[in-house]
């Protein structure tokens, strides 16, 4: 899969690249691509954003220079989802994520300061995410969370069998994970359940689905 970034902090994304499991996936199962807005702007010094019509403090992101950026990278032929980051999109969440990851290419948009010109979301995007409901300065590490949540779906990304079971998958039914303990068996005198010192597979088996279920409200 391809994923294409469009920022004003290209460098941001330096530190995720050498982690895991996205650096496992770099350049065989995904292709990461960063564009800043600044190379392809048709304004003149870089200029990106401008004053918001109707007055009021900071600077809006302009839509000329993001669909400029958009015809440089794709000329007419845009991926099917475009993704604007904004605190006022639909909540990323485990589905979504599942549904990003299965495209073979995405572009994600950020923007800094007030953010977008609404016509960038509403004409240029397909879709608007927010990663949760509070405002972060950029969307620089809003794309990094997207980003880091696709490359765990994609083939290789983990060790086998670790990126099934875990929070949200539907082999939980979309609930949360049970407890993990490892050694030592006893601490402070906060010992680990009996259970899984049984070495009984079904009994662990059936405690872990038990304690998902009731973590998760079930
Ligand atoms: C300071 S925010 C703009 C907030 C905007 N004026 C508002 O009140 O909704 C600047 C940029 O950071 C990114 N951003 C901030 N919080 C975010 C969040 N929770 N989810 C996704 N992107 C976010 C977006 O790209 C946004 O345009």
């Amino acid at each position: 899969m391809r994923v294409d970034v469009f920022t004003q902090v290209p460098h941001a994304f330096g530190w995720l690249t050498e982690q895991k499991p996205l650096a496992t996936v770099l350049g065989t199962e995904l292709e990461l691509r960063l564009f800043n807005y600044r190379d392809t702007t048709p304004l003149r010094a870089g200029q990106v954003d401008d004053d918001p019509y109707g007055g009021g403090a900071g600077m809006v992101l302009r839509v000329d220079v993001v669909d400029a950026a958009l015809r440089g990278a794709y000329g007419d032929d845009r991926p099917k989802r475009v993704v604007a980051l904004t605190p006022q999109g639909r909540q990323l969440d485990q589905q979504l994520v599942e549904e990003l990851a299965a495209e073979p290419a995405i572009a994600v948009l950020s923007s800094r300061f007030e953010g977008f010109d609404e016509r960038i979301v509403s004409h240029l995007c397909t879709d608007a995410v927010s990663i949760g409901p509070y405002v972060l300065s950029g969307g620089e590490l809003p794309a990094m969370v997207l980003l880091d949540a696709i490359a765990r779906r994609l083939p290789g990304a983990l060790s086998d069998g670790s990126g099934e079971l875990e929070s949200f998958s539907s082999a939980l039914d979309g609930g949360i994970e049970y407890p993990h303990y490892t050694r030592p068996a006893e601490y402070r005198g906060w010992d680990v359940p009996q259970v899984l010192l049984s070495g009984d597979h079904g009994r662990i088996e059936s405690w872990r689905r038990e304690q998902s279920r009731v973590r998760s409200g079930g």
